[in-house]
């Protein structure tokens, strides 16, 4: 159960924690000199740390064992709006990677940015695969691969989107349209029992997605992976997640071959106000 931990001599009672918090389960009674969780406080308490975050005199802290102890700095300076807005547009999926693995060290500090990404309840419960080993990173391609030769005959719900014996064909010629040669494979997988799961997945993909280029890492969705890793047996073992656990949404990622130099052109906006 999380605690609250209140250093009663920098709070300023100003309340900031009691109106941030999601679950109002902090209060500051009359006449008390500090915040408290409520009767029911601690056992509801999802360890957000907004009230942490919000506390002008850092006087209040939430405890719990499975919070990393690290505390991270805001930033020097704002981030400039436009600047955002632009480096957004740039963003693109990578299908040419350079053969040089991008260190384990590099990958782990994306990661550490993504895990603060947005989950249901603050659950944070996803998990991550890296593959690494490029050798093993084709071994599971021809294995996704096989899928995509099960998938040739009428019926596949790939057939009318996707031409699948052309990429059979491609992969046959030595080329590889599945995993794009990306050297590595990230992989956030989780207990799929809790209703969010799937969807936190994917936001953390789209995390990584963004925070990556910033480092001069590429990265790519990997769908037909990702298709494959839930459908066909012989990969899923391979990846031998744990019992319960599935795969969300697989990314490659490596150096990128390709300098873009101007967003390109997108669909119009299709917005409805009510
Ligand atoms: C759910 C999903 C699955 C994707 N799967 C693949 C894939 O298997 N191979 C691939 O080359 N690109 C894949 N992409 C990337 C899209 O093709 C790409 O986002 C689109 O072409 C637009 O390019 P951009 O991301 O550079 O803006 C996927 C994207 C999404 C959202």
């Amino acid at each position: 159960m999380p605690d609250l931990i209140v250093t009663g001599t920098l709070c300023t009672r100003c309340g900031a924690c009691v109106a941030t918090c999601p679950l109002r389960i902090i209060e500051l009674p009359e006449g008390s000199l500090s915040p408290r969780f409520t009767d029911t406080g601690a056992a509801r308490c999802i360890a957000c740390g907004h009230c942490e975050a919000v506390c002008p005199t850092s006087a209040l802290l939430v405890d719990a064992p499975r919070l990393d102890p690290s505390t991270y700095s805001p930033p020097s300076t704002p981030l400039a709006a436009e600047d955002l807005d632009a480096y957004l547009r740039m963003r693109r999926s990578i299908r040419h990677f350079r053969p040089d693995p991008v260190p384990r060290e590099t990958i782990e500090g994306l990661l550490n940015v993504v895990r603060f990404a947005p989950t249901g309840s603050n659950r944070q419960g996803i998990k991550w695969l890296v593959i690494h080993d490029t050798a093993e990173v084709r071994r599971l391609t021809g294995l996704a691969v096989d899928w995509l030769r099960s998938q040739r005959e009428g019926g596949s719900r790939l057939g009318p989107h996707f031409n699948v014996a052309g990429m059979i064909r491609s992969w046959r010629k030595g080329n590889d349209p599945i995993c794009r040669n990306a050297p590595h494979l990230v992989i956030p997988y989780s207990d799929r029992q809790h209703p969010t799961a799937d969807v936190d997945s994917i936001i953390a993909a789209a995390h990584l997605e963004i925070v990556a280029p910033a480092h001069g890492v590429g990265t790519c969705l990997g769908g037909f992976f990702q298709m494959a890793a839930e459908a066909w047996e012989p990969l899923r073992q391979a990846l031998s997640l744990p019992e319960g656990h599935r795969p969300g949404y697989t990314i490659l990622l490596g150096y990128p071959v390709t300098t873009y130099r101007r967003p390109p052109k997108r669909n119009r906006l299709d917005l409805t106000w009510r």
